[in-house]
């Protein structure tokens, strides 16, 4: 089948399951241009829980899925690629996040969407990167923080806040491997670029950034800027957004290799095949749902 075939048969799929495609900003342009939304993790999440649609074909990582069927028990959560998972949400378990709970009683857990359900259910409140610092100010002052699983989101938010949370030592592999003489090197080749970053990145980076966002704050940040060349510290797919929304403005990836592999394996024939068999249905064992809901709703109700 041509694309052009494809895109037919995943609209009328669409129309007759009463589905929606939420697709997160690094999804590949086909992906991005077929959606009925696109946007952030906290986008995609409040998407998912107004839908009035009966399915939700989520074209992003297995957590955001995750989320999606968290918030909406009775509707089927499709994720097209089952392994298309988050390294940074692998990097800590319900057990681990337990037991680091039993080692400081009396602190509250803030937990990033990027980790499991079952972490989720362990935890008070969730944030996303839009929302982070007020959901962190939400908490009463004294209160001592433990914060999951991503060091570098964690520091960011520290340095803003000036709450001293204690950081699991996870990290986004694809973030955290800008450096700080990348930034220097496009500075050098850019010297009138603004630079704006997102906060998985390391602290050394964070630090040398005009502004720190999430893809949606990047974006906004942008649209309203009256500079016209930036340097673009997150994954390659949302040069595409950029320029989709600022054709007159020009991107300099911050490094050449910027890629999350797992964002990158849908694909149209991908996504029809999920519309056409419904697969594959994401499950959370009902136990841990109405725990991590919790956590998920907290946040939903706190402004980004
Ligand atoms: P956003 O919340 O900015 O969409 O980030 C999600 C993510 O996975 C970044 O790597
Ligand atoms: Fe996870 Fe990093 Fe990929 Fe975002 S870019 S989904 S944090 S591995």
């Amino acid at each position: 089948m041509t694309a052009a075939d494809l895109a037919t048969f995943i609209d009328q799929r669409k129309k007759e399951l009463n589905a929606v495609i939420l697709a997160h900003f690094y999804q590949p342009p086909e992906i991005q241009d077929i959606a009925d939304f696109v946007g952030d993790s906290l986008q995609l999440a409040v998407q998912a829980a107004e839908t009035d649609a009966d399915i939700i074909v989520f074209c992003g990582v297995h957590f955001m899925a995750e989320s999606a069927k968290i918030l909406n028990p009775d509707k089927i959560v499709l994720a097209p690629v089952l392994d298309a998972g988050c390294p940074m949400a692998d990097m800590v378990t319900g057990e681990q996040l337990r037991q680091w709970k039993r080692e400081h009683p009396g602190y509250a857990v803030v937990t990033y969407v990027n980790s499991s359900a079952e972490v989720k259910a362990e935890c008070d409140i969730c944030c996303t990167s839009s929302n982070a610092l007020n959901v962190v100010r939400s908490l009463p002052a004294e209160q001592p923080i433990l914060f999951v699983p991503d060091r570098n989101l964690g520091a960011w938010i520290n340095s803003q806040t000036g709450r001293g949370m204690e950081l699991w030592p996870g990290y986004c592999p694809i973030h955290d491997q800008l450096t700080a003489q990348e930034i220097k090197e496009q500075l050098e080749l850019h010297p009138e670029a603004v630079v704006v970053v997102h906060p998985e990145v390391s602290p050394e980076v964070a630090e040398l950034a005009d502004a720190v966002r999430s893809t949606a704050g990047i974006l906004k940040y942008v649209q309203e800027s009256s500079a016209r060349e930036f340097i673009i510290g997150t994954e390659e797919g949302f040069i595409y957004t950029l320029q989709k929304h600022c054709p007159d403005k020009v991107f300099h990836l911050a490094r050449s290799e910027f890629m999350c592999q797992d964002m990158k394996m849908i694909d149209l024939e991908v996504l029809a095949k999920a519309l056409e068999r419904r697969e594959h249905q994401i499950e959370v064992p009902e136990e841990i749902r109405i725990r991590a809901v919790q956590s998920l709703q907290r946040m939903l109700a706190i402004a980004p």
